[in-house]
């Protein structure tokens, strides 16, 4: 297969960033409604399960293009990487804008890895993005004020007799930036509001519903009641093609999916082999949160930040200091491990010394660029046949270390370049895409506040 990495290509999910925050009505008094909450305010679900993550270039996702040509979707997955960046580091910057304004738009809800799953009674299909980034699951929600294209049928809650919209209260309170809306059909509920990228965003009522995970052969069905969700009545998205109906938020918050889990835990394994990309996620006591691990740095954003201390290149260190990159608060620095995010992206000058490190070991070698057409986005450093790449280091706090191997450190274009396949970006943040966690076991243990990466098979040195 010419390109094979095309099953990595990530459209991704700029889709990100899933803050709840608010519209702007008044409440009325909600004394009667919180005073007949349980007082429990999260039954947190006792359940473990695993679930397909359906990567968009299988012939079974809805979003499969046999036509998708190679270094398009390179360039797709450069400028979404970079866009995504700059969300997850919440700056502005000149890049982003011209990136949203590049003739092809860079997709603002993108269909990376896809999960299936059933929600309402009776039970209809549907999936969702896999995304670290987001807060909330959600999904367009008929009767609908608004709803972009989506290419199965909708979920519509007056046809399900277990949907139920949550009142305002202290749970509608606590899950941050909610409020009430108080002049629904149903009374005061609790109201969302998403902002994505640019001009997309998903708006709705905050509600429960029960969600099923069909049999997959490794753990058996999982049914879970009244799971908090966004029923999003009012979606736009500014590309016409259609897009997933939504999306399974896995940030650290409790209105995420794993915020709902009595065992706050959840793992995945994305690889690689010559029929495509495929990958498995599982929840609570399915998870392997095992192996070397790394702690969490506590942070505001509901992000997996690692404190990164280290960076080799065959061995040895790059010349860069980074005791000050993990103290900066996030939006200045600091390092996200992402769903969301194909290529990792680093911070300009943590490349430049990577970048240097590589071009000193690869000396006999001419380095060059490839050129992401018209763009201006690329790969930095790209050979024709270096013989011998050194090998690429990540070192976490902990002493956990990611060892990249070939096949996740580079990647083949069109014109038989080998370019490094990580990026460099202003944007303060560095993040670690899903390019180089591939062939990797990640576990996020967040009563531990901790993430753990093992290789589960030898990882491949093919460059693709
Ligand atoms: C969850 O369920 C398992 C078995 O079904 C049980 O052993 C465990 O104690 C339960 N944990 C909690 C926190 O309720
Ligand atoms: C690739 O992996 C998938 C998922 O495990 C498997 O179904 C498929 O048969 C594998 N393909 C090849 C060619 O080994
Ligand atoms: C995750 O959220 C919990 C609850 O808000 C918090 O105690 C914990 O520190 C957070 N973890 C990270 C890594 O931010």
């Amino acid at each position: 297969m010419a390109c094979s990495q095309i099953m990595l290509r990530i459209a991704i999910l700029l889709l990100l960033l899933l803050t709840i925050s608010s519209s702007s009505s008044n409440l009325p008094d909600q004394d009667s409604i919180s005073s007949s909450m349980p007082s429990l305010l999260y039954p947190r679900k006792n359940v473990s399960f695993t679930a397909r993550l359906i990567h968009r270039t299988s012939p079974e996702s809805p979003f499969y293009d046999p036509n998708a040509k190679c270094d398009d979707l390179i360039g797709d997955g450069i400028r979404t990487s970079l866009a995504r960046a700059h969300f997850l580091g919440k700056r502005t910057s000149i890049l982003a804008e011209s990136l949203i304004n590049a003739r092809s738009p860079v997709r603002v809800i993108g269909v990376d890895f896809v999960m299936s799953y059933s929600i309402g009674t009776p039970p209809v299909k549907t999936f969702g993005i896999a995304d670290t980034a987001s807060h909330v699951i959600w999904l367009q929600c008929q009767p609908c004020d608004r709803c972009y294209k989506q290419s199965i049928p909708f979920y519509n809650r007056d046809e399900s007799s277990t949907y139920k919209s949550l009142p305002c209260g202290p749970r509608c309170d606590s899950f941050g930036d909610t409020t009430c809306y108080s002049s629904s059909p149903w009374g005061a509920i609790c109201r969302y509001h998403s902002d994505y990228m640019e001009k997309s965003s998903s708006n709705g009522y905050l509600s429960t519903e029960t969600i099923m995970l069909p049999d997959n052969g490794i753990t058996g069905e999982a049914i879970l009641e009244d799971m908090i969700f966004g029923c999003g009545t009012e979606n736009t998205d500014r590309d016409t093609k259609p897009k997933p109906p939504g999306v399974i938020g896995l940030s650290n918050r409790t209105s995420s999916l794993i915020g709902q889990l009595a065992y706050p835990r959840f793992s995945y394994y994305i690889f690689t082999n010559s029929s495509g990309t495929h990958g498995w996620i599982h929840f609570g006591l399915s998870a392997t949160t095992s192996g070397p691990g790394t702690s969490l740095v506590p942070n505001d954003f509901g992000h997996y930040r690692l404190s990164l201390v280290g960076l080799m290149v065959s061995g040895q260190d790059i010349d860069y200091d980074f005791s000050s990159y993990n103290q900066a608060p996030e939006y200045e620095g600091g390092f996200v491990i992402d769903t969301g995010t194909l290529y990792t992206v680093l911070d300009e000058p943590i490349f430049n010394a990577l970048r240097e490190k590589i071009a000193y070991e690869v000396y006999d070698e001419e380095p060059q660029s490839y050129n992401e057409i018209d763009h201006g986005t690329r790969f930095e450093l790209c050979y024709k046949n270096a013989p011998d790449y050194p090998e690429v280091e990540f070192q976490f706090a902990n002493q956990m270390e990611l060892m990249l191997c070939k096949s996740n450190t580079w990647v083949k274009v069109s014109n038989g370049l080998h370019c490094l396949a990580i990026l460099k970006a202003s944007e303060g943040i560095s993040v670690l895409g899903m390019y180089q966690q591939r062939h990797l076991q990640v576990g996020y243990d967040l009563s531990i506040n901790q993430v753990t990466m093992k290789y589960q098979v030898p990882c491949p040195d093919n460059i693709e």
